[in-house]
């Protein structure tokens, strides 16, 4: 225990002196030990960069952390968080509501694909992750078919950090400190081979048929016991991983064959990511249900939610009316600002034309990423919508160390926020960004690259 902590206990709380050091915070996701030695800050930030506490501007190539799609601090975005503090700090959502949250809601399913109608909202993409697992749980116990418990999720999927997410998740990493995790899960093979797609740009040839996988996983715990799906379009996390051509259409065509859910998982394709409101219209695929989360109000303040199709919420509407359909919820479902935050984003993305935008600048994005082939230790370069992952060879005895340099050495060195899986350099900038700045980043990143070498 470090020497504050005797002061502390002998000192009335009021009298302590607190000091501003690193030691308090324990970040997520971080090697703790190395950030302290040599934190890398950032303090303010408009539109396509972050500025450090000294004033250097730093290049966002991961729209912060795949949210801030509208790019950083817009205006609209914060005069509309300002105005609602002011107006309306909090109301609960539990038999009380907001106009906004109704306004947001609408907005929402408006621009889902199909029936998906029906909104509920929570404030991160785990809790949407765990709130559509246990609504889609619900909704089989509700019909009377309370044996299909199972859940399906997907080797190197990643859906958030609670325990369902992590169950149905597929890093090991995440999982395996944290017990049991929940019972009756099984996952799908992960849809990469380096063999068949390496260098691809957008949905690869090879790999639909890993789709099939499904229907022996169904074979074997048979489909009355199997309640749900769950797949990233993409997945991301885990360096992106474009879905083969067919592949999440076929998963939606057995999923009907034996009456199975399917869940897309969304917080990261959502909001104009691959040129698309949502994936699912990408792929022409409707899901029962799409999580969302970070790029609805472009990061700016914690949101996610779920968006079901209308059958499953009617399926609910049953039972004496004073009772609520749903026992779950979060004390900031639908929080006034978030909901003030959610429009005023949904408004840039119309009014700006930024799906449409990243859907234009697609093929440059993945022309430039493709210039970086042939750098030493570049092993596959994939890309998809407004995404790149750059898988580098890993150091001999030391997985992850390489990709580690390269984000820091980015940091420090190129004045540019680059995101790493393991060996994996991710890049997915704000939606705003300009083709000069495309071609920023990747020249950037090739020097970082080869730098590291
Ligand atoms: C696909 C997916 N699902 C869920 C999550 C979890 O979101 P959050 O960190 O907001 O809980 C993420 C985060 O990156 C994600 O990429």
């Amino acid at each position: 225990m470090r020497a504050m902590t005797e002061s502390k206990m002998s000192m009335p709380a009021a009298a302590a002196p607190i000091p501003n050091d690193l030691d308090s915070f324990w970040l997520p996701f971080t090697p703790n030990r190395a950030f302290k030695r040599a934190p890398r800050l950032v303090a303010r930030a408009k539109d396509m960069h972050y500025y450090t506490p000294e004033g250097r501007a730093v290049l966002d190539g991961t729209a912060g952390l795949w949210c801030t799609n509208a790019g950083h601090n817009r205006d609209p975005i914060v005069a509309a968080i300002q105005a609602q503090a002011a107006e309306l700090d909090y109301a609960p959502a539990f038999q009380f509501a907001h106009p906004k949250s109704f306004e947001l809601a609408s907005r929402v399913a408006a621009l889902a694909p199909g029936d998906l109608n029906r909104v509920f909202f929570c404030n991160s993409g785990s809790e949407a992750v765990d709130t559509a697992l246990k609504i889609a749980l619900a909704y089989h116990n509700v019909r009377g078919e309370g044996t299909r418990t199972r859940l399906i999720g997907r080797e190197r999927g990643y859906h958030g950090v609670g325990f369902g997410g992590i169950s149905v998740g597929g890093i090991v990493a995440n999982r395996k400190l944290f017990g049991t995790l929940l019972a009756g899960v099984d996952h799908l093979p992960a849809t990469y081979s380096r063999e068949h797609q390496a260098f691809t740009k957008g949905e690869p040839d090879w790999g639909a048929h890993l789709a099939d996988e499904l229907e022996r996983i169904v074979a074997l715990h048979d489909a009355s016991t199997v309640a749900a799906v769950i797949v990233e379009p993409m997945a991301g996390s885990t360096g992106v991983l474009p879905p083969p051509k067919g592949y999440l259409q076929k998963l939606r065509t057995i999923c009907d064959r034996h009456g199975i859910l399917l869940i897309f998982d969304e917080v990261i394709t959502g909001f104009g990511r691959l040129g698309y409101a949502f994936a699912a219209e990408r792929y022409g695929v409707i899901p029962d249900f799409i999580t969302f989360a970070k790029g609805i109000t472009s990061g700016a303040v914690p949101m996610g939610g779920v968006i079901a199709r209308d059958g499953i919420y009617e399926t609910f509407m049953r039972g004496p009316e004073h009772v609520p359909e749903l026992f779950h919820g979060y004390t900031y479902s639908a929080h006034p600002l978030a909901c003030a935050a959610g429009l005023a984003t949904l408004d840039l993305y119309r009014d700006e034309d930024l799906f449409e935008r990243a859907k234009a600048l697609e093929p440059v994005w993945a022309d430039m990423a493709m210039t970086l082939k042939g750098l030493p230790g570049v092993l596959d370069i994939r890309t998809l919508g407004l995404t790149a992952g750059i898988d580098l060879a890993s150091r001999p005895g030391a997985p992850g160390l390489r990709g580690y340099e390269a984000m820091e050495r980015a940091f420090r060195d190129e004045s540019i926020m680059i995101r790493i899986a393991g060996d994996t350099i991710e890049l997915m900038p704000p939606l705003i960004i300009s083709e000069a700045q495309i071609g920023e980043i990747f020249d950037k990143v090739g020097r970082v690259i080869k730098a590291g070498a």
